[in-house]
């Protein structure tokens, strides 16, 4: 027998309570619960038919066949997602509205279905005519796509069942809607029926699905935290709606490495890739100002450059300013703290604003030294030398830590055109790379030596 019964969901992490609550005890958000009608019972178990019993299998004996990857036809996609697409399975793309989610996937899908792989575009958002009028945007591509508009959940795994296409996408999760659950589409329930429908489809008919979430205002995909551990890869969408360009990054994936980001650039016709995202981060930085600093890190297997800029300037209040955008506030606080107590310099009437420019989200510890290179610089109106860069762990005792891959970074200064990298003493024994030079140093005081105006 099904029973019907009245639960109440976090819209932001999903938390399930009986009860209606104020603050959510999962992610500690305000008034987010919302009551929902669970119908629970055997409703939708069916018993498996005789003979069809899944039996345990031996490791020995499964294909390793899911490693065989697909090409999306975009090089920054394929590398987010750890080298292409794995076959069957289970892919959320998030991201704020309007960001070009939709966008990124037709481009995909035409692609693909160019190399005459069977596509199906599924949107319960737009028109036939609407995706129509986007696709002639993106240019002309050879092959054809298989659309359908529908939010039917039952109607869509049919349409799959008949077609067996190579590859799904959802635009969007929080429009699907399944019959027999009672609330309305984009609610807890409803995301997560529907995605344990297309997650049976991707595993059983071994079919690539492609969701897309919409992120609410508090950064998570929209109620559903619950679907980030039912899919294989969750992948971000980021940047600033009006900037020109976005960041793909990888949060979760069980076919590659985290943190890997792809950069691209939205246009007259839909979104190109930027190859050397270093260039296009440093463009524009501002020639012999102080408190400009360039820092080196990894993201993902790739270093990435970037500008780190900070403006202290004195406060006109009792306490002080601090802000830190593109960073871990708390960070640059603890740094200003190391800065002080370690080399002396009373921070305290100073306010600080500390910037990664090109709207780039970072924690890396590898991004400390440049932000106190870049708070002493601008604290003495001292411009730095605009040839060097900066990278490595700064400790609580104001000793400077290694960090990986540090060769990997000095290469791409190099390549970049940059003269000299103040690193970490003990990465600094290790590296051998002509036509740059590298200093190595083991606490902030190596620091200040080097940012002496004669060195300078
Ligand atoms: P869209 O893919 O619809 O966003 P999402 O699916 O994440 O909500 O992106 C829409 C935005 O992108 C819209 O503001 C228009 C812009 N855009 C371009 O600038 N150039 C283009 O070629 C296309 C197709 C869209
Ligand atoms: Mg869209």
């Amino acid at each position: 027998m099904a029973k019907a019964k009245s639960v109440f969901f976090c819209q932001t992490c999903g938390y399930e309570s009986s009860k209606w609550m104020g603050q959510c005890p999962g992610c500690r958000e305000w008034n987010t619960f919302v009551e929902e009608t669970v119908v629970s019972g055997n409703v939708g178990k069916k018993k498996a038919a005789i003979g069809k019993i899944e039996e345990p299998t031996l490791l020995s004996k499964v294909s390793s066949e899911t490693s065989v990857r697909i090409s999306t036809g975009i090089e920054e996609f394929d590398r987010v997602l750890g080298g292409g697409i794995v076959h069957g399975s289970m892919v959320l793309v998030g991201g704020d509205p309007g960001i070009g989610k939709s966008t990124l996937l037709l481009q995909m899908c035409l692609l693909l279905a160019s190399k005459n792989h069977k596509v199906l575009y599924i949107s319960g958002e737009e028109s036939l005519q609407q995706i129509k009028i986007r696709a002639d945007r993106l240019g002309t591509f050879e092959g054809d796509l298989l659309m359908l508009c529908e939010t039917d959940l039952e109607i869509i795994q049919e349409v799959i069942e008949r077609n067996k296409p190579e590859l799904v996408v959802i635009d969007s999760i929080q429009t699907m809607c399944k019959g027999d659950v009672s609330t309305a589409p984009g609610s807890v329930s409803q995301v997560r029926e529907s995605t344990g429908v297309f997650m049976k489809i991707a595993k059983t008919l071994g079919i690539t699905v492609f969701i897309v979430g919409h992120v609410t205002k508090e950064g998570v995909v929209a109620g559903p935290r619950v679907l980030e551990h039912m899919v294989d890869t969750v992948l971000y969408f980021e940047g600033e709606r009006h900037a020109v360009y976005r960041i793909l990054r990888s949060v979760k994936n069980r076919f590659g490495s985290t943190n890997e980001i792809g950069v691209f650039e939205m246009g007259q016709k839909g979104l190109s890739e930027v190859l050397n995202p270093s260039q296009y981060l440093l463009d524009g930085r501002p020639e012999g100002a102080s408190g400009s600093v360039v820092a080196c890190l990894m993201e993902g297997t790739r270093p990435v450059m970037v500008e780190v800029q900070a403006l202290v300037c004195r406060t006109n209040f009792n306490m002080a300013r601090r802000t830190a955008a593109g960073m871990d506030y708390n960070r640059v606080n603890l740094l200003m703290a190391v800065i002080e107590k370690r080399l002396g310099m009373s921070l305290a009437n100073w306010d600080a604003y500390v910037n990664i420019a090109g709207g780039m989200k970072l924690n890396a510890p590898a991004l400390d030294l440049a932000v106190i290179a870049a708070v002493i610089s601008s604290y003495k109106d001292l411009p730095m030398d605009d040839s060097t860069v900066f990278f490595g762990e700064v400790g609580l005792a104001g000793e400077v830590r290694g960090v990986s891959m540090a060769a990997q970074c000095v290469q791409e200064a190099k390549k970049l055109g940059f003269k000299r990298c103040i690193l970490p003493k003990v990465n600094a024994s290790s590296i051998h790379v002509s036509g740059i030079e590298v200093i190595g140093i083991s606490d902030l005081h190596g620091l200040i030596k080097v940012l002496s105006p004669k060195n300078n």
